[in-house]
């Protein structure tokens, strides 16, 4: 029997509950596809602070690298929103992606057939469906460089800074353009070079990139303003989208919303390696949490995406994708649910999602 460590960080608001039915479905699956999954615990963000005054635990960060992957909830919530910035739970988050290197971000933005109506976009803008797949820049840029406050002319300021090197836009370049060999072979890389010095050099080297490595792969570039409103205008012009850290944290809840609700998304964050963390792309829903109504979809398909790009399991992967589309049939979670479809809790979507494996 094939066997697998999993690091496990449920997290915080309807972390647990998402992430409880995603391992359920890891079981179903590894009985179906004849591999175990061994849990470790760990702690991350609000919860973490509670428990141990950090956000991150150096043992969180241990049994992560120990592990074969990483299954990730969600973090946060008000409860801490008055800590400290460099203390809040985003920070762990923020401090586990760094730690374990995971540079590049994968989102899909795909729309199950059986979600069309539930997109706030008009049936002839979605037309053939809609399969875009974000590449997010992870552990740079304004996220990860430096800031601070100042005075500045006698009044207080504050600063963020954004800088990318050529390894760092080199290597994420070059994960866009695999994915995209993979694909429809078209790499849209998403800047704002009429204005920032940063983005001038993104674009130079993901285009030396292309020329000098992928000349196979079609290149356009796009400016960020622009590709928020084509992504609602035209969206089955994009392939593959690569972009910076804060520019693909916004493109992504964007794309997601276009496919019907962010509670849909699953994303995955690799390093070089092939032990990745993988998480869903909405937040900890403290509004939610406890009531029954999260979607644990994006973490079930976050799952899916572990077992495919970390664990070499591609046909459980697929496996659980085709439940979940199955699922869709039987019974829906309130942010997706339409008329005259059955109304489901968190608990009950991912038994619907066991019973369709
Ligand atoms: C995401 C989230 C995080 C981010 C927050 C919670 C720090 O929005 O994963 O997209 O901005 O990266
Ligand atoms: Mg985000």
């Amino acid at each position: 029997m094939r066997e697998y460590n999993i690091a496990v960080l449920k997290g915080d608001g309807i972390g647990p509950e998402i992430v409880d039915e995603a391992i359920r479905v890891l079981d179903k699956a590894g009985e179906k596809f004849g591999f175990h999954m061994n849990y470790t615990y760990a702690l991350l963000g609000g919860c973490a602070i509670d428990e141990t005054g950090v956000p991150l635990p150096q043992e969180t960060i241990d049994a992560c690298k120990a592990a074969d992957s990483t299954l990730l909830g969600a973090v946060g919530g008000p409860k801490w929103d008055n800590v400290p910035g460099d203390r809040r739970p985003e920070k762990g988050l923020l401090g586990i992606r760094g730690a374990l290197g995971l540079f590049a971000n994968l989102r899909p933005a795909v729309i199950f057939p059986q979600l069309r109506s539930a997109s706030p976009l008009r049936p002839e803008i979605i037309g053939e469906g809609l399969d875009i797949l974000v590449v997010r820049e992870l552990t740079g840029g304004i996220y990860f460089g430096e800031r601070g406050r100042r005075t500045v002319d006698g009044a207080e300021a504050a600063y963020d800074t954004e800088q990318y090197s050529v390894p760092e836009i080199e290597r994420i370049a070059r994960v866009a353009f695999e994915m995209a060999r993979k694909r429809k072979s078209r790499v849209c890389s998403v800047d704002k070079a009429n204005v920032l010095e940063s983005s001038r050099l993104w674009r130079a080297t993901v285009t030396r990139i292309r020329d000098e490595e992928f000349p196979d792969v079609e290149l356009s570039h796009m400016y960020v303003d622009n590709c928020a409103m084509q992504l609602v205008r035209n969206p089955g012009q994009f392939d593959v989208i690569v972009t910076s850290n804060i520019f693909g944290d916004i493109l992504s809840d964007e794309a997601s919303m276009i496919s019907g609700s962010i509670g849909m998304l699953a994303s995955a964050s690799l390093s070089g390696g092939k032990s990745g963390l993988y998480e869903p792309i909405h937040g900890s829903a403290p509004d939610i949490a406890g009531t029954g109504k999260a979607n644990p979809l994006a973490t079930i398909l976050s799952a899916a995406m572990m077992l495919r790009y970390s664990l070499g399991e591609a046909e459980a992967a697929d496996a659980i994708e085709a439940a979940v589309s199955r699922a869709l049939e039987k019974g829906r979670t309130a942010d997706i649910c339409t008329e005259g479809m059955k109304l489901v809790s968190c608990a009950e979507m991912g038994a619907l999602v066991c019973e369709s494996l």
